[in-house]
């Protein structure tokens, strides 16, 4: 396993139903924080982590990511002719051109084990990343993504994103079970999908980033419904632990869950704290709110 780490896949097929009606016609991934949205965060992390080819895996409302990456001539020409020049930069180079998308279908939302497997004629022989763009990581400048796949590059074998979550909220994670083996590094000798608090193995927690080698698919193939119903890669990645070594990074940086309204709502909260446009006139704006 000497290979790079080039390839992302973006599981955006989910129902979002945590966030009905704006997930009807919308993936949730395009929900904007301030005037970025969850899916161009989630583009740009991985792209300072090296990766060069963006797989996206869609569900129905199949044309709003596409777009969102895709040139728009129209609008282009429109910001062009009324001299908007600084909005044009903005929506021309949503992507290096060095970087390419892929899109590719997931007809029914089977589960995130069955979003990911749609790929891996894609990936092929090759690590790769997953990024669950409603995961919002704010971990400085490199983003979290570049500390797993810098993991992956010392380690050679699977990478999780992990991080210590409160044993209240643990039935909403899968659960890692292993020994500490650095100050941010797991063995993992097993994983738990959604086990209940009694259940839980530990408190080190599953969040939306994974560097995988290619071997997953293999077991994905073989995974059964589990947790939800759904096809889970948790179950897929408990199987690879029979024949790969598996380690789990605890991430360092903030993460907001933005699949859910309170963490999308602290992430819009603290990304427009931080805006250069807006940050000034907000932390007024809050300070009236509270006085
Ligand atoms: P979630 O379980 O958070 O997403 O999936 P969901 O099912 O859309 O949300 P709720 O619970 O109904 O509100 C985690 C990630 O996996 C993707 C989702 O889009 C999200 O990025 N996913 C999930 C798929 O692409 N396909 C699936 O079948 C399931």
């Amino acid at each position: 396993m000497n290979k790079p780490v080039r390839k992302a896949i973006f599981p955006v097929a989910g129902m979002g139903t945590r966030f009905l009606p704006a997930t009807k016609a919308n993936p949730k991934e395009m929900l904007p924080v301030v005037d970025k949205p969850l899916i161009q965060y989630a583009a740009e992390e991985a792209v300072k982590a090296g990766i060069e080819v963006l797989i996206f895996v869609n569900g129905r409302s199949k044309r709003a990511i596409p777009d969102h990456f895709d040139k728009a001539y129209e609008l282009e020409t429109e910001l062009e002719a009324r001299g908007k020049h600084n909005q044009l930069e903005l929506v021309r180079n949503i992507l290096p051109p060095k970087v390419s998308a892929v899109y590719i279908r997931q007809p029914e939302a089977l589960g995130l084990g069955d979003a990911v497997y749609r790929a891996h004629a894609v990936i092929d022989d090759e690590p790769f990343a997953v990024i669950l763009a409603d995961d919002l990581i704010d971990s400085g400048s490199d983003g979290a993504l570049k500390q797993l796949v810098d993991v992956y590059s010392q380690e050679r074998c699977s990478v999780l994103g992990v991080e210590k979550v409160p044993m209240s909220e643990i039935h909403r994670y899968g659960v890692v079970a292993g020994r500490q083996s650095g100050e941010q590094l797991w063995e993992v000798e097993g994983i738990l999908e959604k086990p209940k608090r009694e259940n839980a193995p530990s408190d080190v927690g599953v969040v939306g980033r994974y560097v995988l080698t290619p071997a997953i698919f293999d077991f994905i193939k073989e995974t059964q419904k589990g947790a939800g119903g759904e096809i889970q890669l948790t179950d897929a990645i408990a199987a690879l632990l029979s024949k790969e070594r598996v380690v789990a990074h605890e991430l360092q940086g903030v993460r907001y869950d933005c699949g859910d309204k309170l963490g999308y709502l602290k992430a819009t909260v603290q990304y427009a704290l931080k805006h250069p446009e807006l940050s000034e006139d907000f932390h007024a704006y809050l300070k009236d709110c509270f006085a």
